[in-house]
């Protein structure tokens, strides 16, 4: 037997140091937010997917009565992203969340975004994780007012994980 030790090495940023490319994908995942149908959970959640050909592609949780028939932005957004453009490398993942649960329903939305990043779930890893496998490494920017934290892959967020049988 012996240990292994797993390490992930990840960058932290605050919003404005972050390179003007990806300052401008957190916007549009900001922006998708607002198109969140968050009927149940009152989180909205957006992301926008940055293509290979300079297109940003966005999407945002979609809920449901039948809760799990409901899905997650960056799944909404992914699924998006290659029935739009089949074949086109996703270069880049924004991810952004705001609730007004904890501060009632007449706060701003710029206050009302997470403090600190919010993460994908593991489907939506092991979704984005065959686009990865496909075309290649898919950076993760996941957006929090007082941190931003860039994963280079999703691979990096999933060790261990299933690509092939
Ligand atoms: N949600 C996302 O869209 N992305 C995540 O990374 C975490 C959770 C959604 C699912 C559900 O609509 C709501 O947030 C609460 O879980």
């Amino acid at each position: 037997m012996e240990e292994k030790e797993i390490i992930i090495k990840v960058k932290r940023y605050s919003f404005d140091e972050l390179p003007a490319e990806d300052r401008r994908l957190v916007d549009a995942a900001k922006e998708a937010t607002h198109r969140s149908l968050a009927t149940y959970s009152k989180f909205h959640v957006g992301a926008a997917i940055l293509m290979a050909n300079g297109d940003i592609v966005t999407g945002a949780n979609q809920e449901n009565a039948a809760y799990s028939s409901g899905t997650c932005a960056e799944r909404s957004a992914c699924f998006f992203a290659s029935a739009r453009y089949p074949g086109v490398a996703m270069k880049k993942i924004a991810i952004a969340a705001w609730t007004r649960l904890h501060k009632g329903e007449e706060a701003p939305y710029e206050e009302c975004y997470q403090d600190l990043p919010i993460s994908p779930c593991g489907s939506c890893r092991q979704a984005l994780l065959e686009y990865e496998t496909l075309y290649g490494p898919i950076e993760v920017i996941l957006y929090g007012r007082k941190e931003v934290v860039v994963f280079p892959s999703v691979a990096s967020m999933l060790p261990y994980c299933f690509t092939e049988f």
